[in-house]
């Protein structure tokens, strides 16, 4: 049945992908890529909301879509990946989201307000009207199942709410996609602030971020020198979040559960314990990085894969923005 079923999600290519983006994102985008129709992207537009340097930008861009197609999630079959600002459409039911999403609804997402704190110099509109971008990304290819971390959580809810808002209007236009959120790894935490989310415009301290652009050895050194606590019992609870986050790492690479994990490690010290995360994580990675190493060197075949793609979800976003505009009342074009 999930045959016909559409999967979506997108990246920003706003810095080197990192432990966090592959745990909580693309693993499930890679096991999900068999059993559906897949629609993947590097969200481009979304990344103007914070200033880019363009050349970052362009090697970052290039970096994240090796990296899906190192995952397996090329243009092959039932998948298409490509770049949001080659598919102008998106920038156009922008427009009519931005029309159907109150100023209330935007002003409550902690995004927004995380990122206006951060960022206070440049508190921008596209800042605060992101999400209904990334609601025109979701609903332009009718996606069933957006599979993301537990932070775009309240943008899916939202998107929701807009499409059923834009449906009770005018009709059955959009499909109402669900979130999928995995059990583990939806919330990876920095290693040296685990009570933050492991991020990728946070490079300050080197150590608390895992880059997968970073060599085998450094990842391994990094999760050794994860902070935990003075307790030196292995076991997931809310005031032991370093150990707790570790635990996540683990299960998210081995796909064990957390009961299964605890069992395992189970009156071990923490240096062994850290050891054997370091030592899952790095065999997890390793064939990933060697191929991921050898697309980025062929920037042609990269370019190659998203212009057709952005060929083919052109096809289907404008079938949906025709549809749209149509029922909008807009005059149609001859
Ligand atoms: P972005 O680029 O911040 O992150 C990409 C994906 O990685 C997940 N993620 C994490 N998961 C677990 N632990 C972490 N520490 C962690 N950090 C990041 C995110 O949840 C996300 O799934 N707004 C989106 C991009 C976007 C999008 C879309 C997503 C644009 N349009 C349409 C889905 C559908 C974002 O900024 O993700």
């Amino acid at each position: 049945m999930s045959e016909n079923k559409t999967i979506l999600s997108f990246v920003q290519p706003s810095g080197d992908p990192t432990l966090g983006n592959y745990l909580g994102a693309f693993k499930n985008w890679a096991k999900m890529a068999k059993e559906y129709n897949c629609i993947y992207a590097i969200a481009d537009l979304h990344t103007l909301t914070v200033r880019q340097n363009p050349a970052d930008l362009r090697k970052n861009s290039r970096q994240m879509l090796a990296l899906l197609l190192a995952l397996g999630l090329d243009n092959e079959g039932k998948n298409i990946v490509f770049a949001q600002s080659h598919v102008s459409a998106h920038a156009e039911l922008a427009w009519v989201m931005n029309c159907y999403t109150y100023i209330g609804e935007l002003n409550r997402m902690t995004q927004f307000k995380d990122k206006s704190s951060k960022h206070q110099a440049n508190i921008n509109a596209g800042l605060l009207t992101y999400p209904c971008l990334m609601a025109a990304d979701i609903l332009l290819y009718k996606a069933d199942l957006v599979p993301v971390g537990e932070d775009q959580r309240q943008h899916l809810e939202l998107t929701r709410d807009v499409a059923e808002r834009f449906n009770n209007l005018y009709g059955d236009v959009f499909t109402v996609p669900e979130a999928y959120i995995g059990k583990v790894g939806a919330r990876i935490m920095g290693l040296q602030e685990p009570t933050r989310k492991m991020s990728k415009s946070e490079s300050a301290n080197a150590n608390n971020v895992i880059f997968l652009n970073d060599d085998i050895n450094q990842i391994a050194n990094k999760i050794k020198r994860a902070v935990t606590d003075s307790d030196n019992t292995i076991k997931a609870a809310e005031d032991k979040p370093g150990i707790t986050n570790l635990l996540n790492i683990y299960c998210a690479v081995t796909g064990k559960t957390v009961e299964e994990a605890e069992k395992e490690f189970a009156g071990m010290g923490y240096g062994a314990f850290k050891g054997a995360v370091a030592e899952a994580v790095v065999e997890d990675l390793r064939p990933l990085k060697a191929k991921y190493d050898e697309i980025l060197k062929d920037k042609t075949y990269i370019d190659n894969i998203i212009k057709d793609g952005a060929e083919r979800a052109s096809k289907i976003a404008y079938r949906t923005l025709g549809k749209v505009y149509k029922k909008l009342g807009f005059l149609p074009r001859t």
